[in-house]
């Protein structure tokens, strides 16, 4: 039902909008989900399905949300990566916090921020590292592409299989069983906000411009073509301006010369 020129005008257009590649691997069961969704909408043919895609109304903005779903993975769960999560807590994170002792304010942002086991390991961490948090202005920002991502990191309430890896004391401690799973409790899920915000194309404007103290960005431009690449993390460096930490993990920044004198420390 999907033409291949159609299917590679909607690879491009993808590419363009969000960063996203379609690997050739992929893109034949893109096909058959954007048949489905033709048939679904009871459009005539898969031009009207691109038009659609094109065009700048609310309809396009659903649509495109629809399309985010079936091309984004999310794959995230809590304390993922041992090696980063000990980076930030026995560096980043106190050294950010002894930095802004006078101010106790943090600003951080989890950039792709999936369904926000990322952003809630972060906000778990700080609240083990600070002892009066309350007296902290603490603001943890989670942002991701996909609608139904943040929907569901907003509920904060996760599958046994978000803990894979977990040590036990952090669900008993952090989490209520219900009957839908396992739900952050409210002392940590009040520290975090989640938006929709397309990296790409969207700005990236949560916090007063220079005063974000940590970006975390991880495994999320192992999707991205470079020019995207670069496009965001000018985006990153002009929008949180002369200080801060970005924390990107899995993909080896070789421009890094691109962008001297940022005050930033990548990692
Ligand atoms: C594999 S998940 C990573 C989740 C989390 N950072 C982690 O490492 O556990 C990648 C996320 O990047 C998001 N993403 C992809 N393109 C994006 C874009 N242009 N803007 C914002 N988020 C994007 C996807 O929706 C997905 O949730």
């Amino acid at each position: 039902m999907i033409s291949p020129d159609t299917l590679e005008r909607i690879v491009l257009l993808t590419l363009a909008k969000t960063g996203i590649k379609i690997r050739a691997e992929d893109r034949a069961k893109l096909s058959q989900k954007l048949s489905q969704r033709i048939k679904a909408l009871a459009l005539k043919n898969d031009r009207e399905y691109l038009d659609i895609l094109s065009q700048n109304c609310d309809k396009h903005k659903s649509e495109w949300d629809h399309l985010i779903s079936f091309i984004t993975t999310g794959e995230s769960y809590f304390f993922r990566d041992r090696g980063q999560i000990n980076l930030l807590k026995h560096h980043l994170l106190p050294d950010a916090i002894q930095k802004n002792k006078d101010s106790t304010t943090l600003n951080i942002l989890s950039a792709g921020c999936s369904t926000g086991e990322e952003v809630y390991s972060l906000a778990i961490i700080l609240g083990e590292l600070i002892p009066n948090l309350d007296n902290w202005n603490i603001n943890l920002v989670g942002v991701d592409i996909n609608i139904e991502a943040i929907s569901k990191a907003r509920k904060g309430i996760y599958p046994q299989w978000s803990f894979r890896g977990v040590e036990n004391h952090y669900r008993s401690v952090y989490f209520r069983h219900k009957l839908e799973g396992w739900e952050i409790i409210e002392s940590v899920k009040k520290r975090v906000k989640f938006y929709q915000c397309n990296l790409v194309a969207d700005e990236i404007s949560f916090f007063p411009i220079g005063s974000v103290d940590l970006i975390i960005c991880r495994n999320v431009f192992i999707y991205f073509d470079r020019d995207k690449i670069a496009t965001v993390l000018t985006k990153f460096i002009r929008t949180f301006a002369a200080r801060g930490t970005i924390n990107h993990r899995t993909y080896r920044i070789t421009r890094t010369r691109d962008y001297p004198s940022t005050g930033f420390n990548l990692f």
